[in-house]
């Protein structure tokens, strides 16, 4: 029993343990599935999507200067390594009534990278 649980808890702490390349494969994951609606980096303007720097330090829908849906503003919970992961998993099971026209990101290691990556852009665009 007791090895079953610091086994579980390995596995879950895995996502918070970014490496350099996590972070680059992020990158790409994001290129390939995200950068059509959405910017990033210093010069980022809100487009089709909300601009995503800094997430972590933001709640859904608090962005000023972007019509967020009333699902998102109301439900203005923080971006957490937790949330972004199911929200980026299932956005629709995640916060019911969103308007981003996405389906999720199904493959586990793919969005754990973009998690990654997503984390690695403070406030200014700028990488940690
Ligand atoms: C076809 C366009 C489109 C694609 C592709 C898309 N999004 Fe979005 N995204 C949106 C829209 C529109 C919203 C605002 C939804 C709302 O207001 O309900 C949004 C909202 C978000 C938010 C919430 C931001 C906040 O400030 O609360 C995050 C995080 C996000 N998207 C991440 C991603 C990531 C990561 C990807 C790639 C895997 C992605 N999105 C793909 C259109 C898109």
């Amino acid at each position: 029993m007791l090895k079953w649980v610091l086994a579980a808890s390995a596995v879950l702490a895995m996502p918070t343990m970014a490496s350099a390349q996590d972070v680059e494969a992020g990158q790409k994951v994001f290129a390939q599935q995200c950068a059509a609606c959405h910017k990033v980096g210093p010069d980022a303007k809100n487009a089709v999507g909300p601009e995503l720097n800094g997430l972590s330090e933001r709640k859904s829908g608090s962005l000023e200067g972007y019509n967020f849906s009333p699902a998102l503003k109301t439900a203005a919970i923080e971006w957490t390594t937790e949330n972004l992961d199911e929200w980026l998993a299932d956005p629709k099971k995640k916060i019911p009534g969103n308007r981003m026209p996405f389906p999720g990101v199904k493959d586990e290691l793919k969005r754990g990278d973009l998690v990654a990556y997503l984390e690695s852009l403070n406030a200014d665009g700028s990488s940690k």
